[in-house]
């Protein structure tokens, strides 16, 4: 049998080469977004929606990438993430994996959203935190049209329309969800072409009332030459030029082959004979092609600036380091992503963040972020080591610090966690220098924004590191709520900004001297009922003050009459940069001046406690989102979390 193909190998090898290359040239993964909604809901537990957000987006993403379609629960309710994902039916692997991927990027936008979903021309994807995976209909659902080209017959048009997208979803019904089918058009000399697709869990008789549903509704479109009609439970599309993928040796079964017949009969005998030898080897540089291929399509973003910069790292390398991001190799959730251990190549420990929001589409302002604060160097602000965006995601990497992060302590009453007052006071005293630093010294402005317990990580000799700062202005303002928003807190966050969004350094200082009093009194600032109740730690610290009682609220352990003249100076200097007037509060500067000369009690004049020109509703709103703070802050603490699991 082999001798009589041996050949014909070198014209086979050609033609495989020839269909490979002709199948990637024309493939096209309809990358476009065609419409994205997410839900009103906020969820209540940000981090850890975030959490079971990531995995199951990763679970839903390998099974679309393996069968072009999957559903995944990850999770346990209210924060259950419930995911589904579809390429249409016409895409081979590769596409669907490119267009997935876009998905991939750009879902997690509606979070901390409960949940969104997302149409690509390609593919679908969408969360919630309830099952959704039967529903066929819901409030979103609708008709696209472009009206930018109409049929010149609309009569004539609007009947075969009619005629064949109810033809091609009777198919579509019978034939696992998916069908396309194309006519001529009236009195032109073009066609149309109509695609439906059902997500694939769904039985025919869903199937059939989604489409039944969403033809009647693409049908509003007509005269015009392409629409597009986005349910719940499937996706219609018709254009007056071909839209769907046919790869000529593709299996998909529904494209036009024109190619076999041009192929000499005995070529196409030899060729049945050895079809083994021709699929195995197919598969091969079908394989390689496309790792090209993916490389090709992120290449473009790369600059050699970028690819050349001895700060970028290969995501693959990273993710080797992480253990394929395994759970075991997590340290925490911090703000915009996923902290994981990576021991590099060269047995480095380091710790390397996944950014929850890809930002390949703000690539070059991320990468000039990324070289301004790979300039800033301090002791007390943690170094950033490199970065990574030549993978579906990007990376930062970080330096490792064995002891996690303040929270870590100074919250946790067991005394294997108990660091004495000289700690906290160095403690104190390097956070200042190190926003000091940031404020005026550094070559550029940078305000932290985001300035909490969890955000200070300890090194070994428990001298503080401060971490996420600067890559927050590289994120679109709409996107702050996953850092500022849901993170911050009447209490950490300075009212003008919680009220008007207003941010300026005074913004650091007012969460800085919230972080105070918890070093102090080892009180989150958010454990309490609430402002209006007077019980925040800072209305409480704030009450103490006006009735010179404020010993009282320092952590018993720390309490010593030898130190407490300085506690009680430190603590004051807390209270005057969480001022409610801005211009009231000190500079970082003055701050780290105030702190060195704790031996000399300088009387300040405390006239001007946050909150008084807060509304209720304000405050109400500001209890919320000091809950919400509650469960997200946790970036490296577990029992955080459970508090926020309640
Ligand atoms: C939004 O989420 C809520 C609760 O999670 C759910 O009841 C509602 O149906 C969702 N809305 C849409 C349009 O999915
Ligand atoms: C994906 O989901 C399956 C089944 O729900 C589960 O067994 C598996 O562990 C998940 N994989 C990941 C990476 O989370
Ligand atoms: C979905 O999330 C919302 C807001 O967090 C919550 O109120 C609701 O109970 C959740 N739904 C389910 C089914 O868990
Ligand atoms: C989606 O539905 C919700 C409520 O059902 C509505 O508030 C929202 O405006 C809709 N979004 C879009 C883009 O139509
Ligand atoms: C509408 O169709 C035209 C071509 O017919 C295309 O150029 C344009 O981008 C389409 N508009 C939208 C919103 O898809
Ligand atoms: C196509 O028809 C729609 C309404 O039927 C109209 O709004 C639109 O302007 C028309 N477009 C063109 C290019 O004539
Ligand atoms: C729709 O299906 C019917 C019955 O199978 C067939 O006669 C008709 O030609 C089809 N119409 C189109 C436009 O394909």
């Amino acid at each position: 049998m082999m001798n009589f193909s041996k050949g014909f190998r070198g014209a086979f090898a050609f033609l495989v080469v020839f269909l490979s290359s002709w199948r990637s040239s024309t493939g096209d993964p309809r990358t476009s977004v065609v419409a994205q909604y997410c839900n009103s809901t906020l969820s209540v537990s940000g981090a850890v929606l975030a959490d079971n957000f990531v995995p199951a987006m990763d679970n839903v993403s390998a099974l679309v990438n393996r069968n072009g379609f999957g559903t995944t629960v990850y999770g346990q309710a209210p924060n259950a993430v419930y995911a589904l994902g579809q390429c249409l039916e016409d895409l081979n692997s590769i596409d669907c994996q490119l267009c997935f991927s876009e998905i991939r990027s750009q879902l997690p936008k509606c979070y901390p959203k409960t949940g969104g979903r997302i149409y690509l021309d390609g593919c679908f994807g969408r969360y919630e935190n309830y099952t959704f995976f039967n529903r066929i209909f819901d409030s979103n659902d609708t008709s696209v049209c472009n009206n930018s080209r109409n049929s010149s017959n609309p009569r004539v048009f609007s009947a075969l329309l009619k005629e064949i997208i109810g033809n091609v979803s009777s198919t579509a019904v019978g034939n696992n969800g998916y069908a396309v089918a194309s006519a001529p058009a009236p009195n032109s000399g073009s066609s149309v072409y109509v695609l439906s697709q059902c997500w694939q869990n769904l039985d025919k008789s869903l199937c059939n009332s989604c489409l039944a549903a969403a033809a009647s509704s693409i049908l509003g479109c007509s005269p015009a030459l392409e629409a597009r009609a986005l349910f719940a439970g499937c996706f219609i599309r018709y254009s007056s030029s071909l839209f769907w993928n046919t790869y000529s040796s593709g299996s998909s079964s529904s494209g036009n082959n024109d190619l076999p017949w041009i192929i000499p009969v005995s070529v196409v005998c030899a060729l049945l004979l050895i079809v083994g030898i021709v699929v195995w080897r197919k598969k091969v540089i079908w394989r390689k092609r496309n790792a090209n291929y993916l490389k090709e399509f992120y290449q473009p973003g790369l600059s050699p600036a970028i690819s050349q910069s001895n700060l970028h790292f290969k995501y693959g390398e990273l993710k080797k380091a992480t253990n394929n991001f395994s759970q075991s190799n997590k340290l925490g959730q911090g703000s915009y992503g996923i902290v994981y251990k990576a021991v590099l190549s060269d047995n480095r420990e380091v710790a390397i963040k996944r950014l929850l929001l890809n930002t390949r589409q703000w690539l070059d302002q991320f990468v000039n972020e990324v070289n301004l604060v790979n300039q800033v160097r301090h002791k007390n602000l943690v170094k950033l080591l490199g970065f990574s965006v030549d993978g579906p995601e990007s990376l930062l990497i970080y330096e490792y610090f064995c002891n996690r992060s303040l929270d870590f302590f100074i919250f946790d009453p067991s005394p294997d966690k108990h660091l004495d007052w000289e700690q906290r006071y160095d403690i104190i005293q390097g956070v200042a220098e190190g926003l000091a630093y940031l404020h005026e010294e550094s070559e550029t402005r940078i305000i932290h924004r985001d300035i909490k317990a969890s955000n200070i990580l300890l090194d070994d000799k428990f001298k503080p590191k401060i971490t996420d700062f600067g890559l927050a202005r590289s994120f679109p303002e709409d996107q702050t709520h996953l850092s500022t928003g849901v993170a911050g807190t009447l209490g950490y966050m300075a009212p003008e900004y919680v009220v008007h969004g207003h941010l300026t350094e005074k913004a650091d200082v007012y969460s800085f001297g919230i972080l105070i009093l918890e070093i102090v009194t080892g009180k989150r600032c958010s454990n309490a009922v609430g402002p209006r109740a007077g019980q925040s730690l800072l209305a409480k610290a704030w009450n103490h003050y006006r009735s010179d009682t404020l010993n009282e609220i320092i952590e018993e352990s720390i309490y010593a009459e030898s130190v407490k003249d300085e506690i009680l100076h430190i603590i004051k200097t807390g209270l005057f940069c969480t001022q409610a007037n801005l211009h009231d509060r000190p500079t970082m500067v003055k701050v780290v001046e105030l702190l060195r000369n704790s031996k000399r009690v300088e009387e300040f004049v405390l006239t001007d406690p946050p909150f008084l020109d807060v509304s209720v509703e304000d405050v109400e709103e500001g209890e919320v989102s000091c809950l919400l703070s509650n469960s997200s802050a946790p970036a490296l603490s577990t029992s955080e979390r459970q508090l926020s699991g309640r």
